[in-house]
């Protein structure tokens, strides 16, 4: 990289949460056991490659878990009725769920019912998502911005509803969520709101939006499939350029001049070595 001078992120790099769904699939590897994760453990194409040579099977749904596998359910939770699944058919289950995402689950199921409605402020794709959603007991409705918001809103005013909860997807923009808990106060007389982006979500975007505004450039080091890491390309966007990389070999010599300032970060599934692989 010809830039001068490069600024790396303090919270750069894998959370607590990841390291330890990956380090229960290391430690099952080290027993000798045969494992299966349920989905990708990690978003992050390099790792997972590291733990599929080391014979570990990813898997769609637990039926497919052949007989003596160990299944390692990932950070980002699964619905109710997949632990119901895996219940049923008897499996050896390692729940590494991040506790974080555990904790929004207890809400959803202790706070939702048939009259009322819960708001989620995330991806309606994104599997920590479709996982919250498994723990509701009534009616949920998602939305990824102000706009959907309105829209979730209009429906749920012309429901049946008598009252609403707002959660978040744990990796949700910051800067978004207190929009939307502004637009959701306004229209809903009775609303409980859940902060539950979780603090290293909230730190890693608050330090990415700092570095863009002092540095020309952004370099956000993470998977394309990973959302946190999306979400610290969208957040430094309006400061200037900024380059989403998989890892260093992606980074073109033609994006920098001499003499720049670039700030570099990384999401919550990119690995130290890759982070260092990175010139800095
Ligand atoms: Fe957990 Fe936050 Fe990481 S929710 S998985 S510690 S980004």
């Amino acid at each position: 990289m010809k830039a001068a001078n490069i600024r790396l992120a303090k919270t750069a790099g894998f959370c607590f949460g990841v390291n330890k769904a990956v380090n229960m699939v290391r430690d099952l590897l080290d027993e000798g056991r045969q494992v299966c994760t349920l989905g990708p453990i990690i978003h992050n194409p390099q790792v997972v490659e590291e733990l599929t040579e080391r014979g570990v099977r990813i898997v769609e749904v637990p039926e497919e878990v052949p007989a003596g596998c160990v299944l390692v359910i990932r950070s980002h939770g699964v619905a109710k009725s997949v632990y119901g699944e895996i219940e049923e058919r008897g499996l050896r289950c390692v729940d590494a769920t991040c506790p974080f995402v555990a904790k929004i689950h207890r809400i959803v199921a202790a706070n939702s019912g048939e009259k009322t409605a819960v708001l989620i402020a995330g991806d309606p794709g994104h599997p920590e998502v479709l996982g919250i959603r498994g723990h509701c007991a009534g009616t949920s409705f998602v939305f990824r911005n102000r706009e959907e918001l309105a829209q979730q809103l209009k429906i749920i005013q012309s429901g049946d509803f008598a009252s609403c909860i707002m959660v978040s997807q744990t990796t949700f923009h910051t800067l978004e969520w207190e929009k939307c808990t502004e637009i959701a106060k306004k229209s809903c007389t009775n609303l409980q709101i859940f902060d539950t982006i979780c603090n290293a979500t909230a730190n890693r975007q608050q330090e990415a939006i700092h570095l863009a505004q002092q540095c020309h450039k952004m370099v956000i080091v993470g998977g394309r499939e990973s959302s946190n890491t999306a979400k610290l390309r969208d957040v430094c966007a309006p400061y200037g350029p900024a380059y989403l990389v998989e890892d260093a070999l992606e980074i073109q010599r033609d994006w920098f001049c001499a003499g720049e300032t670039v700030g570099l970060t990384a999401g919550a599934s990119t690995p130290a070595e890759i982070i260092k692989e990175v010139p800095h």
